[in-house]
């Protein structure tokens, strides 16, 4: 699916309904208008979906986006929104908690947009007059990820919550060129074999860490921890004294943000306690391309060691048998 990543993009935005702020829905007695004026924004979804309110979460460290985003990565929506708008996001359409999360958002008279493939998310909405955003598929959720990110920063353009139009071609760009670094991808998963990875990131660069940890999880079967820093710096950071054996710390560092003066002092500290961290420099020019070069390039390094360990990489069956449990 990699390679299809830049299409995916492309295609994935074609698919989001020109009409958004004419919809006007009655349910229940209550008046959804989706013209009217937003003070959030809920991301709902789980997993390889819930990744990319991470990812926009990270984005509006950089862009002047014009309301708070809230990742919501549960079957609740939280009590105190006012006029949210709700994204519930589910490639699949199946997962529980989201189709939960956007009933939820309808029933409390939220207006609500789905973006998935399809399922359960998609009929639900339908059939109460909400719009749905149908993406392509892909071999697995994570594997999509270009399909439920970009049409979902389209339709934060058309509530006004951020310009993102000039940046979506940087972010391919951004796929592009992690695309190119194969052997690269391959070395660190090589660093990698035989270990516990705890990756370091800033905040601003949270949805990257998180994306890298699930896909060690879902791609290697690896278990992995994430400290976003500065907060790690004030706790996670006291455990590198001890001996605990197999944890392989790897620091990923963007360009021209305050990560600066941690990339320096975390690396300082990390190795006088003599962890050796793996560095990470992120590369691009604008932060989507920045952050899709992250996500891209992570997500091959771990393929790569999936095969170095020679792990199927697509099936997540605890993932699945949970998942049926729940619907
Ligand atoms: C599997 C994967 C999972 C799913 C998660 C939610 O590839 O990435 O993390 O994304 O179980 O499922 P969906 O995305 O279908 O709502």
């Amino acid at each position: 699916d990699y390679p299809r990543w830049p299409s995916l993009a492309r295609e994935s935005i074609l698919n989001v309904p020109m009409d958004l702020r004419s919809i006007k829905l009655s349910i229940d007695g209550k008046v959804i208008d989706y013209s009217e004026e937003i003070d959030s924004v809920v991301i709902t979804g789980m997993g390889g979906s819930g990744v990319v309110g991470d990812i926009i979460n990270d984005l509006c460290w950089f862009w002047d986006c014009r309301v708070p985003i809230i990742v919501s990565k549960n079957m609740r929506l939280p009590k105190r929104l006012s006029r949210p708008l709700v994204i519930a996001i589910s490639y699949s359409g199946n997962t529980a908690e989201t189709i939960m999360s956007a009933n939820e958002a309808l029933s409390r008279g939220y207006p609500v947009i789905g973006v998935t493939t399809g399922g359960k998310l998609s009929t639900v909405l339908t059939n109460k007059g909400a719009p749905v955003v149908l993406i392509p598929k892909a071999s697995a959720p994570r594997y999509g990820l270009p399909a439920l990110l970009y049409p979902t920063l389209i339709i934060l353009e058309r509530f006004g919550v951020a310009s993102v139009i000039n940046e979506l071609e940087s972010g391919i760009s951004g796929i592009e060129d992690a695309l190119k670094r194969v052997d690269d991808a391959i070395n660190l998963a090589k660093q990698l074999v035989n270990s516990v990875p705890v990756v370091w990131v800033t905040e601003s660069r949270r949805g990257v860490g998180i994306r890298f940890k699930n896909d060690l999880n879902e791609n290697a079967k690896y278990y992995s921890v994430v400290s976003v820093v500065p907060e790690g710096a004030h706790n996670d950071i006291a455990a590198v004294t001890t001996k605990q054996g197999g944890l392989k710390h790897v620091a990923i560092m963007g360009p021209n943000d305050y990560e600066g003066m941690y990339e320096e002092v975390l690396i300082d500290v990390l190795s006088s306690f003599g962890a050796k961290p793996i560095i990470v420099k992120l590369e691009g020019k604008t932060p989507l391309e920045t952050e899709m070069y992250g996500v891209t390039y992570l997500g091959m390094v771990t393929l790569a060691l999936a095969e170095l360990l020679g792990v199927e990489p697509v099936s997540t069956e605890p993932i699945d048998r949970l998942k049926n449990l729940l619907s």
